[in-house]
């Protein structure tokens, strides 16, 4: 839901400091879903404190699952009691992670019915892989009026051969998800093979399943009975991880970012490096220096290990900044460029045509009100208005908050002059309104 807050933000500071890394959203908002599969409770530590999350948690809460707080970022979920049932639409429709529970109630109750996913809005973002998956896995699945349903048509699903035409992290994981629970063996492949995928078959094999080959293109689930209770600490976020890295680097400042793999950066820190950007990798964190002058640098956005399109954005802003011309191909989506609109009103000089963009740097950003296109398009302008010259207002901030935890209070400990203005809701502008009248 569109709400009217929006960040402030002066220009021209280069960050500087320490950040700690939240747990990533990614993996959490398949991790929650699949903690109904558990006859127990589920203790999962360093969960990012981001609205998906919370959305995640009051649907399985509207299930039937108990759910409480340990502290900010540690919950203790018991879905002994959880039952097959309605969930809410409202909550359902506003994240795309919510067809995750596709799998897991298929998993659990041998039934399923959750809303076509919403999320980001950059192109088709079809689900056919995963229907395919629960087809496979016995399923009969059917869309109508908004909603997909799902049932196992012997009552429980049975383990089965899957070849993704596509490679999907969202059938990947929701297909694991489903077989663990399945009678017999299930062998995915032509699998994605991000961090939050090896993170979510941590997850499941530490609460009693028997998932294989996370992490890489063939993923082997032997089915078993029942789920058990244990503890689980999710990953650090990958890509709040390295917003934060092209943050340091577009603004010239130098920040270490802690509590991160530095294995999972690679690719970002590579692309960095090609720009002139310093990254040196420690154990559990990288310190990012800004270069005096920004090299250009081409990309292409890929499955994992490539690059991370939900990098794409956070990249096109300092290709902006950097001397000469680079150019980003999207690689994954069909239309992720929605934010260079919003840079254009900044100053920026980009064409766009369909997955290509060409950047033409060496532009001294403006300051402008813009708005948040989709999460990391959001993240995006922050990074924009943080090197712009002069003040920059960013609507629809809503989207950011969905995947970045504490953003403003991480930024302004690295001394970026920001602020976020909470408006009234539009009610109150009616009443006003009627009050006039
Ligand atoms: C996940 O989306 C992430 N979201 C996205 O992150 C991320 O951009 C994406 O993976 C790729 O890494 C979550 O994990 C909640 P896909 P997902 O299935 O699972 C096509 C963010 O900013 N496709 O890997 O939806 C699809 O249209 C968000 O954190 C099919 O054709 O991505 C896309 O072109 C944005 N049929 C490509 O495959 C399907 O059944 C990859 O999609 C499924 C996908």
């Amino acid at each position: 839901m569109q709400t009217l807050d929006k960040y402030v933000i002066n220009g021209g500071v280069a960050l500087h400091g320490e950040v700690e890394i939240s747990g990533a959203k990614n993996a959490a908002v398949a991790i929650i879903p699949a903690a109904l599969l558990v006859e127990g409770v589920c203790r999962i530590e360093n969960i990012p404190q981001i609205s998906d999350a919370d959305t995640l948690l009051s649907i399985l809460a509207e299930l039937g699952a108990k759910v409480s707080f340990v502290n900010q970022s540690t919950i203790e979920i018991d879905c002994t009691e959880a039952r097959y049932q309605d969930a809410p639409y409202e909550l359902m429709r506003k994240i795309r992670a919510s067809y995750y529970l596709i799998g897991s109630m298929l998993g659990r109750f041998g039934s399923a019915k959750t809303t076509m996913p919403g999320g980001c809005n950059f192109g088709v973002r079809p689900i056919d892989q995963h229907i395919k998956g629960m087809t496979a896995l016995g399923a009969e699945v059917n869309i109508k009026n908004g909603f997909v349903y799902a049932d196992a048509l012997d009552g429980r699903l049975h383990g089965t051969r899957i070849y993704l035409d596509k490679v999907s992290v969202g059938a990947t994981m929701n297909i694991m998800i489903a077989a663990v629970l399945a009678s017999g063996r299930t062998i995915i492949e032509n699998a994605a093979r991000e961090p939050h995928i090896v993170d979510l078959a941590n997850f499941l094999n530490s609460m009693g399943a028997d998932v294989r080959g996370a992490g890489t293109d063939t993923i082997k689930v032997n089915g078993v009975e029942k789920l058990h209770g244990g503890s689980y600490t999710i990953i650090p976020d990958q890509i709040e991880a390295g917003t934060y890295m092209v943050a340091a680097a577009a603004t010239g400042g130098e920040v270490l970012i802690k509590n991160v793999i530095p294995k999972h950066l690679e690719c970002i820190s590579a692309k960095l490096r090609e720009t002139g950007t310093i990254v040196q990798e420690y154990e559990d964190s990288v310190l990012v220096k800004g270069a005096s002058t920004l090299r250009r640098a081409n990309l292409k956005t890929m499955p994992y290990p490539g690059f991370p399109t939900d990098m794409q954005p956070q990249m096109g802003v300092l290709m902006c900044l950097a001397n000469g011309t680079s150019v980003i191909n999207e690689g994954i989506y069909d239309n992720r460029f929605k934010y260079v609109n919003e840079l254009r009103k900044m100053g920026a000089e980009i064409q766009v045509d369909g997955r290509i963009a060409v950047v033409e740097g060496g532009r001294r950003l403006t300051g402008a009100l813009v708005q948040a296109c989709d999460l990391r398009a959001g993240a995006a302008m922050v990074i924009a208005g943080m090197c712009a010259a002069g003040r920059t207002e960013i609507e629809d901030i809503n989207y950011i908050e969905r995947g970045y935890e504490n953003l403003v209070g991480k930024l302004q400990a690295l001394g970026a002059d920001i602020q976020v203005i909470r408006e009234p809701e539009p009610t109150e502008y009616n009443e006003k309104i009627v009050a006039i009248i």
